[in-house]
């Protein structure tokens, strides 16, 4: 391993380090937005710094999260001590994190599916970035099941961008989080979510390997292989573990530094059962972890509801939540964890 690999191998190692996983709290303007106005709190950037550092000074969060993403917004605020966000960050023991694609636009030709934009500058903006503290960052290509989709058209110009953003991470010295999330939200059977996440892996890790990407200094961030939430069959626990780690079994390569879920709008508690079977199986060459949204931060919203009074409590919900994730990375979840969080 050459000395900038070694460099981007130890940041990947510490970022699925045993017991962690990484919060994603990256949402745009936008999504953060929808996700506030679902509980009648308002938008604003204050109000959004405010709830992003709710998680980041709950006490011991370092403890069971390794690394957060964050949004450019929230890369250059400060947290209410006045210490900026990244330095706040590194202080309790989390790596920072940065979301650089500039979203998953319609793909032309192709109108029912997605071409995740973001390549123009990037070299620049990672320059910035890490400046601005970033150690690693990410990328989500979306892939949407249907009647004959996805197309191979979509998946090459999605691997292609993803493996060109990988290799310009690395390049700078940040760890490429590589994601190809496969929607959850269709009819497709899980048997149907494993053929095309194959194929998914299949291009995306052709395209790394292309590209020169070193797969020692990247995490992936896949979706686990479950029937779309409309499906007419639905699966257990243990049959999407099993799908799950034989399908990454025939596709990604034993040198990945990590892998760490996506949770793609599963239940909370589905979510942390999912990664806590695939540990008890265990068996693969790779770390396996969280690197979860919604799954990590939905009932600490609902419960903070944009009242700085509710922080505690807040708080207390983050905490439980991360620590029942950390719990699963270790195959010793038990849903009674999420007890405090419902
Ligand atoms: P979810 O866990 O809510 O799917 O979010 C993870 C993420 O970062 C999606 O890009």
């Amino acid at each position: 391993m050459d000395e900038l690999t070694k460099e981007l191998n130890d940041i990947a190692r510490a970022m699925v380090a045993p017991g962690k996983g990484i919060l994603a709290a990256d949402e745009s303007t936008p999504t953060i937005g929808k996700r506030f106005a679902k509980l009648g709190i308002e938008s604003t950037e204050e109000n959004r710094r405010s709830y992003r550092e709710m998680f980041f000074s709950a006490d011991g969060i370092g403890q069971y999260v390794s690394g957060t993403i964050l949004y450019d917004e929230t890369i250059r605020q400060k947290a209410s001590d006045g210490t900026a966000i990244p330095e706040f960050l590194k202080k309790v023991g989390i790596i920072p994190g940065i979301k650089v694609d500039t979203g998953a636009k319609p793909l032309a030709g192709s109108p029912e599916e997605k071409v995740t934009e973001g390549l123009d500058g990037l070299r620049d903006r990672l320059e910035e970035y890490y400046e601005l503290g970033a150690r690693f960052a990410k990328w989500r290509a979306v892939i949407t099941p249907g009647d004959d989709l996805p197309t191979d058209y979509c998946l090459s110009v999605n691997a292609h961008a993803l493996a060109r953003y990988g290799a310009l991470c690395q390049e700078r010295g940040i760890v490429p989080i590589i994601e190809p999330e496969v929607l959850m939200d269709g009819e497709n059977s899980i048997e149907q979510t494993y053929e095309i996440t194959q194929r998914t892996l299949h291009k995306v890790f052709n395209e790394l390997f292309d590209q020169g990407v070193a797969f020692e200094g990247m995490v992936l961030k896949p979706n686990m292989v479950v029937p779309g939430a409309k499906a007419p069959r639905q699966a257990g626990v243990q049959e999407v573990a099993e799908m799950t780690l034989t399908c990454l079994k025939t596709v990604v390569p034993a040198s990945v530094a990590g892998i760490a879920f996506l949770s793609g709008g599963q239940g909370d508690e589905e979510a942390s059962a999912h990664l806590n079977a695939m540990n008890q199986i265990g068996g693969v060459p790779w770390p396996l972890t969280f690197s979860y949204g919604r799954a990590l931060q939905q009932a600490a919203m609902k419960t903070w509801a944009g009242s700085s009074d509710n922080i505690p409590a807040g708080q207390a919900v983050a905490l439980s939540r991360a620590k029942a994730n950390s719990a699963a990375t270790y195959g010793k979840y038990t849903p009674d964890m999420d007890k405090v969080a419902s």
